[in-house]
């Protein structure tokens, strides 16, 4: 009779397993990932909280990426030197640690639960181990409705662990890949406007402004994302105009100006060659749209309102702000209030007038110091 109760256990543990594993790979953006892994392990383990650490990407110090529990809020963000406290300790040896009274422990770091006001009684601290590689540790705090932990614990956290470390290391790899695109375009954008020393680092203002217009219209943090990746390319479409029209310092000609007015199909086309499809048809309608306006008289489609992409309408007020106040060689940079007067002005007929709201909200809101409301909102855009 015992034999089959712990059988059903053990099928019971390894249904709440495969459960976690399915959870955990279904999703890739990092922070959810980590807060999923300490959810899972400590609601299975019967944990009242958690910790879950990690190595820093040189490998010398440890984190808090994700906590759970009481004072899980005071906890997130907490650095420690590599091998410090039982975290950084398991992390160094790849094994697992149970300690049944912590307070008596000498590698007990006494920092966490002084700024968290957390008293820990009982602690399992399992490595999370990929191809022998320890990425972290996570540390499951006081067993619920009994004193202590026990071995049982431990083995299920061991358990647990190996699947956990698969998907961090899975999230780890995608961040890191995220990051190698994002600075391939931004590198790319860069190239870019240095042709024309005029332009210098317009397609990043453009970025940014679409990204501040996008917060204030209330998008989504994904859709934000790509909407800055679009807004970075948008102009790449240049890249195939002569030199001497793109930096023609005179009046452009009727052909000439055909000729710019190109760079939108252009830049579609450029991108279209870049994969996967689906993930670029954004930024793909973004490059062709830019110029497209409300009334129907932009180009190169000569599409009316809604008919344009929401990115586009974004991007078209935000690369008109930047064109009016910059300088060129043939005129001064307007001031910031003056353009945001300008773009008013054309509320409806050229642009969105939602979209230009949106912006001269922003505008106001910084009170013109662009610099400062930039630095105060790339966190928030984590880009
Ligand atoms: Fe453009």
């Amino acid at each position: 009779m015992e034999r089959v109760e712990n059988l059903e256990l053990q099928v019971q543990e390894l249904l709440k397993l495969l459960e976690a594993a399915k959870q955990l790979n279904s999703n890739l953006e990092i922070e959810e990932v980590f807060q999923n892994i300490l959810l899972q392990m400590v609601t299975m383990v019967g944990a009242e909280a958690g910790t879950l650490w990690v190595l820093d990407q040189d490998g010398e110090e440890i984190k808090v990426v994700a906590a759970y529990g009481e004072s899980a809020d005071k906890i997130v963000n907490i650095r420690l030197k590599k091998d410090e406290g039982i975290a950084g300790k398991v992390i160094m040896s790849g094994e697992p640690v149970l300690i049944r009274n912590v307070q008596e422990h000498p590698d007990w770091s006494n920092r966490v639960d002084e700024s968290s006001g957390f008293v820990t009684k009982s602690m399992i601290t399992v490595p999370l181990t990929v191809k022998g590689k320890v990425l972290g540790s996570l540390q499951l705090l006081n067993k619920k409705q009994c004193e202590f932990f026990n071995e049982a614990d431990v083995s299920l956290a061991v358990a647990l662990a190996s699947q956990s470390a698969m998907a961090l290391h899975n999230s780890q790899m995608y961040d890191e890949l995220q990051q190698m695109f994002l600075s391939m375009i931004r590198t790319l954008a860069k190239v870019l406007d240095a042709r024309d020393p005029y332009t210098a680092g317009h397609s990043e203002r453009v970025a940014n402004y679409s990204v501040w217009i996008a917060g204030k219209l209330g998008m989504a943090a994904d859709k934000k994302k790509e909407l800055y990746k679009a807004a970075l390319l948008h102009d790449v479409g240049k890249i195939g105009i002569p030199d001497d029209i793109l930096r023609k310092p005179d009046r452009l000609t009727t052909e000439e100006y055909e000729a710019i007015k190109l760079h939108t199909v252009v830049g579609a086309d450029i991108l279209s060659n870049m994969e996967p499809k689906r993930a670029m048809a954004d930024v793909i309608q973004t490059a062709r749209s830019h110029h497209e306006r409300i009334d129907g008289s932009g180009y190169p489609d000569g599409l009316k309102g809604n008919e344009i992409s929401l990115f586009a309408r974004i991007v078209g007020v935000a690369d008109t702000f930047d064109a009016m106040t910059t300088a060129r060689s043939y005129s001064k940079g307007m001031p910031y209030s003056d353009a945001a007067e300008e773009l008013i002005r054309c509320k409806d007929t050229l642009f969105d007038s939602a979209i230009v709201d949106a912006f001269t909200t922003v505008l106001a809101e910084s009170e013109y110091d662009l610099a400062k409301y930039e630095a105060d909102h790339k966190k928030e855009y984590r880009l």
